[in-house]
């Protein structure tokens, strides 16, 4: 799968962490910064993100802030995102079989390398159920 991954600095440790995660299962990453840590402004990094899903050219996106309310605030402002700030394994995957999530957000100061990882590998492995909850997620972009 094409993932487009971004942080600001609150985020960049671990994005190391679910970059090394997402290569190791074979995904194709397109890494949107920051690329050092350095300060930015999370409505931007999520704003290219979310841009780089909306057009296709990516399938999916992952954001991480440093609670990953920011950058889940600004990627829902793109009517074609459906961004999950996910701080556990149920949400993970409900937000793929009910909401068919297509951006994950995480936090880099709230969660640890292993449950990151763990939400990660779920979120990427559950199939949206459809169903029910295709009108619902219809409702959503009128
Ligand atoms: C940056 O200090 C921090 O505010 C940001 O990473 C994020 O947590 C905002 O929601």
């Amino acid at each position: 799968m094409k993932i487009a991954l971004g942080c600001d600095h609150g985020g960049f440790g671990l994005k190391a962490t679910v970059l090394a995660l997402l290569r190791e299962l074979g995904h194709t990453v397109e890494d949107c910064g920051v690329m050092a840590g350095e300060t930015a402004d999370y409505p931007n990094i999520a704003a290219d993100v979310c841009s780089r899903v909306a057009s296709g050219a990516a399938e999916r996106g992952i954001l991480l802030c440093g609670t990953g309310i920011g950058v889940a605030i600004a990627a829902n402002r793109n009517p074609v995102i459906r961004a999950a700030l996910c701080s556990e394994s149920f949400s993970a995957r409900m937000s793929r079989e009910h909401n068919d999530a297509n951006v994950l957000c995480l936090g880099g100061r709230t969660l640890g390398p292993g449950l990151a990882e763990e939400i990660v590998r779920i979120w990427l492995s559950t199939q949206f159920v459809g169903g029910r909850h295709v009108q619902r997620i219809a409702l959503l972009q009128e």
